[in-house]
């Protein structure tokens, strides 16, 4: 399952390294602009002087400046007078060509263009990114460039982090939050302009968005204009889906040498990292960008690159100056701003990237590029009904794209660490759209909170198959979000209005009435933090085992839900120290960041409680500001057990359809209603556990046969019997509300993401020819 929020989150700070002398690293690294914090005071002063509120918008004394020859600059007038004729437009440029943080500008700065919106308000544009990371650096970008404050003209809204004002103008943001905007606003009345940025990426919540927009355009006839920009070619879709012209925009890129190096999956972590250090020490300027899948491959290389460039300095070696960075979705922001930061000349940047680096940020001045072949892909098991996180092959399209990050300022070279065959033959030659492999629950309930009553006959660019949709219906009723007919709750509009996946939606309401709702916002927090275990390198083995040995005094006999919430327990009993967490190997920052997200998740529970539970909600709240400013000391709950298992049952309401029973002694357990048997991944609390029934919230694995439980827990079998007799009560025509399938409808077992794949190569193929 989907941990509660988007996962890739939390990370340890990015590190510098200085090959020659480590002393002397933080010379550079403070170096030539003043500190972040004056800086922002000085443009706090420049914008003070007030924003003239129809006319074109704010600047101060920028801190940075575009590039000159940006090549949507030649485009500006033209972008504005496509924009003033069409509601609607598309523009296709490279990546890097000033797409995200021109555009918006040149909207901003138009007198011709604000002359066409009557509002006295000031124009005022969204413009979406599929990712957290690319949201908040597009918009510190953007107000260095304008020299404002960040979160005055220009601002930003991701989930649990809204850093804009009613100044702000320019609002960058996830496509998830504006997505949530749409659900009390459908028509998007707060904007004038929507630009759905990256839409190549075709993110879930873009997708959706590019069906909700066509909408609102059309409803508000005159009064909303919509830009999709995309970096590649392919947009023939987008155009005949919006009915628009497309404008492309030439990019300029050097040539770059492509070279084949193929190691095998399991080494391309320090493949890579050797590679990468090799061209450092071998070849001219340019910094180098490596692709790996994930946050913990990034961490491992940077500690590896570290240690590596420790010993050749060690052993005498002369190698010039290297800065070295992790680079992954939802790093902290300011960890963010050293992979863009500029070096002083003769140091290089050496930074190690997810798929985030490909299309959405832009590191300047790369000349190299190191290309795993892999991405972290999220992906629907049709088979268990279950969304997992798990490491795919990466498209041509995205090889392509990785590459050509090496060409744009000089000629460059990429090391691709497969063979020239795996590329032609066994990649796929384009991404598969989100929409068509994930979990469409909570998508499904936004837009029947929004009134859209058809989901599966609803206007989608690219139509998610329809058992998946019909699946995600089954789900949103088995928790009670809709009723026999598919018609939203009310229990389901509150689970809408709360920034979590359906399911943990469902728990903390459910919680909030058995009266565990504290321990409850406490779990998932912790669930959408990632990472609070501190693994430490397996090379220094004694560490490793220690680690492990400490870690396991947390765990609790009923599993790992619970293991969650003592370890936060006991880390604020501890007056959240950070020295704890060091001495117990737990990430300070994940346990911060869980704390953080609780006390917005427990402000927005209240919001929408039931009279009746809304009081025990608020003083939850008020008890951990308490806690937060004074109380050091509050021991284990009264009552310990029965708030437990209060807990556990509460987790059943939203999960009672991913529980297993054991099966056999130590054979796994059988997942309920499916043919499938599973086990416990290692190092979870009920890991070697006989308990009867255990339920999980994620499963982890790329197929059937190796699919694995996380985070587990053991739950009672009387708390699932009135809810199981659902999963068979489903009267799946009925809940679906459609009398008559149309001609040539699918009623089929949905496909495997790689049959997805298949049949849409094919199509795409056939539909270019
Ligand atoms: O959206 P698109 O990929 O077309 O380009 P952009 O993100 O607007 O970036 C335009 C240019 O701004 C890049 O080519 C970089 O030179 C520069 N830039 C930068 O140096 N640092 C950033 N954080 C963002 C952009
Ligand atoms: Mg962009």
């Amino acid at each position: 399952m989907t941990p509660p929020l988007k996962k890739d989150l939390a990370g340890k700070p990015p590190r510098r390294s200085r090959s020659r002398s480590r002393s002397r690293s933080s010379q550079w690294s403070r170096g030539k602009s003043p500190p972040r914090e004056s800086r922002d005071k000085q443009a706090a002063k420049e914008v003070e002087k007030k924003d003239g509120q129809d006319g074109p918008g704010t600047r101060g004394t920028p801190r940075v400046k575009a590039p000159d020859d940006l090549p949507v600059a030649a485009y500006k007038e033209k972008i504005i007078d496509l924009l003033l004729e069409h509601p609607i437009i598309v523009v296709v440029g490279e990546t890097g060509s000033g797409k995200t943080t021109q555009i918006p500008q040149y909207l901003l700065d138009s007198e011709k263009f604000h002359c066409l919106f009557e509002n006295k308000r000031g124009l005022r544009v969204a413009i979406t990114q599929p990712r957290r990371v690319a949201a908040v650096a597009m918009a510190r970008r953007v107000s260095d460039e304008r020299g404002t404050r960040l979160g005055d003209v220009v601002g930003y809204s991701i989930r649990f982090e809204d850093n804009s004002s009613a100044s702000t103008r320019l609002r960058y943001m996830t496509d998830g939050c504006l997505l949530r905007e749409c659900l009390g606003d459908p028509d998007l009345a707060n904007y004038d302009v929507v630009i759905l940025d990256e839409a190549h990426e075709r993110s879930l919540h873009t997708d959706v968005l590019f069906a909700l927009m066509k909408r609102a355009v059309s409803n508000r006839a005159g009064q909303l204009r919509m830009l999709v920009t995309s970096a590649t070619l392919d947009t023939g879709a987008f155009s005949e889906y919006f009915a628009c012209p497309v404008l492309e925009v030439p990019g300029r890129s050097f040539s770059v040498a492509l070279h084949y190096h193929p190691v095998s999956r399991t080494q391309r972590v320090e493949a890579a990292v050797n590679v990468a250090l090799n061209l450092h020490v071998r070849e001219g300027p340019g910094h180098i960008l490596v692709f790996l899948t994930g946050m913990e491959e990034c961490e491992q290389a940077v500690s590896f690159a570290n240690s590596k460039l420790q010993n050749m300095v060690d052993s005498g070696k002369q190698v010039s100056d290297c800065l070295i960075v992790p680079l992954y979705g939802m790093m902290q922001s300011d960890d963010q701003r050293n992979v863009f930061e500029e070096v002083p000349d003769g140091c290089r940047k050496l930074v190690f990237s997810t798929n985030i680096a490909e299309t959405s940020l832009t590191v300047a001045g790369v000349g190299y590029v190191v290309d795993c072949g892999y991405c972290k892909q999220k992906n629907f098991n049709p088979k268990t009904g279950m969304e997992s996180l798990q490491v795919t092959e990466v498209s041509q399209v995205q090889a392509k794209q990785r590459a050509g990050r090496a060409g744009r300022t000089q000629h460059g070279k990429c090391f691709r660490l497969y063979s020239e065959e795996t590329f032609s033959r066994s990649l796929p030659k384009v991404t598969v759209p989100e929409i068509l492999r994930s979990n469409l629950a909570s998508v499904t309930l936004q837009m029947k909170a929004m009134g859209i009553e058809d989901v599966v006959r609803f206007d989608f660019m690219e139509p998610p198959d329809r058992v998946r949709l019909v699946k995600s219906l089954r789900l949103l009723f088995l928790i009670g979000a809709l009723d026999a007919d598919g018609g939203l709750t009310d229990l389901g509009r509150r689970m809408s209005q709360l920034p979590l996946e359906p399911q943990y939606g469902r728990v903390l309401l459910a919680a909030a009435e058995a009266g565990c709702v504290s321990e409850a916002l406490t779990l998932v927090s912790m669930l959408s933090s990632e990472g609070v275990w501190y693994r430490p390198s397996k090379q220094n083995a004694e560490q490793w085992e220690e680690a492990l040995a400490v870690q396991e005094r947390f765990l609790h006999r009923m599993g790992d839900h619970l293991t969650l919430v003592r370890v936060f327990t006991m880390w604020e009993d501890e007056g959240c120290s950070p020295e704890w967490c060091k001495a117990n190997f737990l990430h300070f920052r994940a346990l911060r960041q869980a704390r953080d997200i609780r006390g917005q998740l427990c402000d927005q529970l209240e919001k929408v409680s039931e009279a009746s539970v809304r009081d025990a909600v608020r003083a939850v709240r008020n008890r951990y500001r308490d806690h937060r400013d004074r109380d050091r000391g509050r021991g284990a709950p009264k009552n310990g057990s029965s708030v437990e298992q209060a807990l556990l049952q509460s987790l059943c309401s939203g999960f009672f359809m991913q529980t297993a029973r054991m099966c056999g002694a130590g054979g796994g357990w059988l997942i309920v209603g499916e043919n499938v048997l599973v086990k416990c991944e290692g190092g979870s609390a009920m890991d070697g556990s006989c308990a009867e029934w255990v339920l999980y919230t994620d499963l982890v694995g790329s197929t059937v046969a190796n699919c694995m439980m996380r985070t587990v827990s053991a739950v009672a079998h009387e708390w699932l019997q009135p809810l199981l007799p659902k999963l068979v009560e489903v009267d799946l025509k009925r809940l679906v509300g459609v009398t008559q399938p149309r001609q040539n409808e699918q009623v089929e077992e949905p496909k495997d993401p790689a049959q997805v794949a298949k049949d849409r190569e094919v199509k795409v193929g056939s539909a270019r020819e």
